[in-house]
């Protein structure tokens, strides 16, 4: 027979993302390409028109790829993602249909406790909600949604969606059973591979990956080794595909910031958390990474 998780997981078909820019576009991709519905949400409209297009082109990509001697199966495959994704400016609108609500907005409490309280109100009782957040608790998040304790949780996906493999899949003391094996199944159907984390801040990934980058600045900061040969370092002597600074830049500096920030707010004795004053620098100098065109590296 049918346990109750494939079940539930058979239920996840219509998803709507709210969100559309860098993460929330990757997600609408991966998920319209594993033919699931999609519904990306975006505030703006302009955003979603860039967000179309990007996605087409990114599926253009993969069809090049995976149907390299077939470009008519490759069109259609194309085209198959694009007819799985709708777009819409009204989250409560796209929300009444949903299996899953995932969240993909400005890192603000305050902004994503405004979005899911309106979305309990509206969405269908069996529908789960997660949130991507990079480095806030999931539990305070779902606290604005105080009809799905139970179908709340994190779905922590990497920058760039489309090519990195990893799923973060976070449960708080409060996610289902149930909640958690649909995540799970749907993140493997993405094909992702899903961990699994406790509601703690940066989860596994960030609560590694942010104290290393801040140790990097440091390190330079101290003068012990300039940003590019502690770049080549850990790509030639520790095999990651880009430096540590690459990847500031990369991530956003403002971002990094932000992240640090938040949690030296909250835990104000942990070392690896504290502020940094290159860092700051750059940021008050709106050097934000490749998005800005300079951070350590320049890109103009
Ligand atoms: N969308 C779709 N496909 C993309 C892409 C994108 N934005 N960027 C690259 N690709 C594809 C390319 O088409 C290419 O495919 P094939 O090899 O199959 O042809 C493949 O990915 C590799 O790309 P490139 O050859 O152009 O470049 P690369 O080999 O240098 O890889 C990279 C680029 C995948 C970004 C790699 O440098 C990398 O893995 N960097 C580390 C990224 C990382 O750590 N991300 C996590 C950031 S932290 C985070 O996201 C969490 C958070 O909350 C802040
Ligand atoms: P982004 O700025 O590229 O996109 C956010 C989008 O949300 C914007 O287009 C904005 O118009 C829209 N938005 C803001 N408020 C909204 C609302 N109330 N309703 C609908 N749309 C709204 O941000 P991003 O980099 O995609 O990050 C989104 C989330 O994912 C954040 O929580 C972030 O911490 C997390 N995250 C980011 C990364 C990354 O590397 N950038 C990686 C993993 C997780």
């Amino acid at each position: 027979g049918f346990s109750s998780s494939a079940a539930a997981s058979a239920a996840i078909k219509n998803v709507t993302v709210i969100g559309g820019g860098l993460m929330g576009s990757g997600v609408a991709q991966v998920a319209a390409q594993a033919g699931q519905k999609v519904t990306l949400v975006d505030v703006n409209e302009k955003v979603l028109g860039k967000a179309k297009d990007s996605i087409a082109a990114n599926l253009g990509r993969v069809a090049k790829k995976k149907f390299k001697d077939a470009p008519a199966d490759g069109e259609k495959f194309v085209a198959g993602a694009l007819a799985n994704l709708s777009t819409n400016t009204d989250a409560c609108e796209a929300a009444k249909s949903a299996d899953l609500v995932l969240e993909a907005i400005v890192e603000d409490l305050k902004v994503k406790h405004k979005l899911f309280s309106s979305l309990d109100a509206v969405a269908p009782a069996h529908a789960i909600f997660a949130s991507n957040t990079s480095s806030l608790s999931i539990e305070e998040i779902s606290k604005a949604a105080p009809k799905r304790k139970e179908n709340f949780g994190g779905l922590h996906f990497f920058n760039p969606v489309p090519v990195m493999k990893l799923l973060e899949v976070i449960r708080t003391p409060f996610t289902s059973d149930e909640t958690y094996n649909a995540m799970m199944e749907w993140g493997k159907a993405l094909g992702k591979v899903p961990i699994t984390c406790r509601d703690t801040p940066g989860f596994v990934v960030n609560r590694l990956l942010v104290p290393y980058l801040a140790e990097a600045v440091r390190l330079v900061e101290r003068g012990d080794a300039s940003a590019r040969d502690v770049d080549i370092a850990m790509k030639l002597g520790a095999g990651y595909p880009m430096g540590p600074f690459e990847l500031a830049d990369y991530v956003g500096l403002d971002t990094t910031k932000f992240i640090l920030d938040g949690w030296a707010k909250k835990f104000p004795d942990q070392p690896l958390f504290k502020p940094i004053k290159l860092l700051n620098e750059k940021v008050a100098q709106g050097k934000f990474g490749v998005k800005t065109g300079e951070g350590f590296y320049n890109y103009k």
